[in-house]
């Protein structure tokens, strides 16, 4: 029994020995077991005097279950050699085994974290694809989350695999990591990756351990019969919608009838010619549904349900996973796709329409807006006989853009500093953040906020959040609403969401009439 474990070890030193004097490469399985080894390798060499069996108690207390299989090795060796060398062999081997025979638990607290958890993946050309998904900022430091797709055509009679790199885009964060960031995976193959109309799949190899090796391969895209191809017509053709729009994730106590204005407000300034994608992560309760549901039956919109990102958690219930999904999901979609909350509400000067807007900027990967806060407390008051929704009694504004940097122009103050949000050209842009875009960084145009902006209500849209706290008679002259209320001096009257809201109303009537 002694002599038979002893040789196993004996052989297996002999031949990482062999192999590094050599220097052949150690085949996987070894290097494995000798790195596990490493650990509890004093312990197997000096136990068989009882003092260090009595030192070993100690390493037993805090070795954790990973190491039962040497722990097991231990035990099945001291046991033997104590029999021969000692009166007392029966006794301490009892005594030990008892010892070495505890069960041990890890317990983990938090959350754990894995190298890659992928959540979508897309085809961008014959030889492009994207993988979607969300890293462990401790792997992502220490460590390659992914090694190489391959592809695997569907085809009779069979052909080979094609195989490259898989690149990871280290996606720029603007907002502090919490345990996980966003991962999107560059699949670029050398050849087209596609043959005929069978289809076929997208394996890639992810690592799932702290060694090197520790990798599986893992299926993350399937394309059937004719999919590859009609993916593929879709990037030759003029997008079939003008606009698509990503919200952030929804979660908490939502007010339903904010989400609905915001969407009626929304819908008349893109009409029909957008599609809004809403990330439910808890937030949209059948309330929320309810005013919704027109506008899913209208085919104006798509939520998506995901339950199990708390397990994973990233800045603002994953963000920027949803943002980055939803850029790659609209890539042939949407001419141009908006990325801002639903306490936002888009407006811009009147000298100019949207569309003219968009027209003049098509070559350009993304445009930043700045944001205005309005006032949530002081507001309008409410006329007799007025129906008019809380939003549209919201009527004075900041001076000035957001902008928390010191001594910058606030109208022109970028990326977080200016709270901006942006649209992007879809086909223009890789990655992105919160506050701006991520891949390409530059190469878009940061507008004036006086040209267009985002009219911010701050928190609107949880129902903690209360508003009109102060009642202000509209006509009343300026001169004497400051001096009735001289905190209101910081602001100014800015009627213009009011006033397209009044239109938005009129516009969805019928949406309205069926929520
Ligand atoms: C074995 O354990 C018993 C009870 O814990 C103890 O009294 C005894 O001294 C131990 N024997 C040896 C040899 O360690
Ligand atoms: C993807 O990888 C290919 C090959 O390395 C590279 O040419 C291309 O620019 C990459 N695209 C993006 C968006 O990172
Ligand atoms: C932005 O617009 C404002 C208001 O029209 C103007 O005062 C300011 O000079 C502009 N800033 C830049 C950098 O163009
Ligand atoms: C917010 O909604 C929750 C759940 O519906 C409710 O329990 C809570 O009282 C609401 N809070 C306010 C301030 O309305
Ligand atoms: C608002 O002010 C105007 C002018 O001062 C006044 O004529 C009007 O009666 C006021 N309205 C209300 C509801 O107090």
């Amino acid at each position: 029994m002694k002599k038979d474990v002893r040789n196993v070890w004996h052989d297996i030193v002999t031949v990482i020995l062999l192999a590094l004097f050599l220097q052949v490469p150690i085949f996987y399985g070894l290097v494995k077991l000798s790195i596990v080894s490493c650990n509890v390798m004093p312990g197997f060499i000096y136990k068989f005097s009882p003092g260090s069996v009595r030192n070993s108690d100690s390493v037993d207390d805090a070795t954790p279950d990973a190491h039962s299989e040497s722990f097991q090795i231990k035990r099945d060796t001291a046991g033997s050699q104590l029999n021969e060398d000692s009166a007392d062999a029966a006794t301490v081997t009892s005594n030990l085994t008892r010892k070495l025979q505890k069960q041990y638990s890890l317990r983990p607290h938090g959350h754990a974290h894995y190298p890659f958890v992928q959540f979508s993946a897309y085809r961008d050309s014959p030889r492009v694809f994207f993988i979607v998904g969300v890293t462990s900022v401790v792997a992502r430091e220490f460590d390659l989350p992914v090694y190489k797709c391959e592809w695997y055509p569907k085809s009779e009679p069979p052909q080979p695999s094609k195989v490259t790199d898989a690149k990871m885009i280290y996606v720029y964060f603007d907002q502090m990591p919490r345990i996980y960031v966003v991962a999107t995976v560059n699949c670029t193959f050398e050849e087209d990756a596609v043959l005929g109309e069978e289809g076929g799949s997208l394996f890639m190899t992810v690592s799932v351990g702290p060694h090197p090796g520790d990798t599986k391969r893992v299926l993350v895209l399937q394309e059937h019969n004719g999919e590859s191809k009609k993916a593929m017509r879709n990037q030759d053709q003029q997008p079939p919608l003008k606009y698509a729009f990503c919200g952030p994730p929804m979660y908490g106590n939502i007010k339903a009838e904010w989400v609905l204005h915001w969407l009626v407000y929304h819908h008349y300034l893109w009409r029909d010619s957008v599609h809004f994608f809403l990330y439910n992560v808890g937030g949209i309760t059948d309330s929320v549904r309810k005013v919704i549901s027109p506008f899913i039956n209208k085919g104006l919109l798509t939520i998506y349900d995901v339950e199990d990102q708390k397990e994973y958690p990233s800045w603002y219930y994953n963000q920027l996973l949803f943002s980055n999904d939803c850029l790659h999901r609209t890539r042939y979609l949407s001419s141009w796709t908006f990325f801002h909350d639903f306490d936002e509400f888009f407006t811009m000067s009147s000298s100019i329409t949207l569309d003219k807007l968009l027209d003049q900027y098509k070559d350009v990967p993304y445009l930043s807006f700045g944001s205005v806060r309005a006032s949530l407390w002081m507001c309008a008051d409410v006329h007799a006989g007025s129906s008019e929704w809380p939003l549209q009694r919201m009527r004075w504004a900041e001076k000035q853009p957001y902008c928390c940097v010191p001594n910058q122009d606030p109208w022109v103050c970028i990326y977080g500093g200016g709270a901006r949000k942006y649209v992007v050209n879809p086909r223009k842009v890789f990655a992105v953040g919160v506050h701006s875009t991520a891949l390409p960084e530059d190469g878009g145009v940061n507008l004036n906020a006086s040209i267009v902006r985002l009219n911010h209500y701050p928190g609107m849209l949880s129902n903690k959040t209360s508003s009109c706290s102060f009642t202000v008679n509209v006509s009343m002259p300026t001169e004497l609403l400051h001096q009735y209320a001289p905190s209101s001096q910081s602001y100014v009257r800015d009627d213009s969401i009011s006033i397209q809201m009044g239109k938005a109303r009129e516009f969805d009537a019928e949406l309205l009439a069926a929520s």
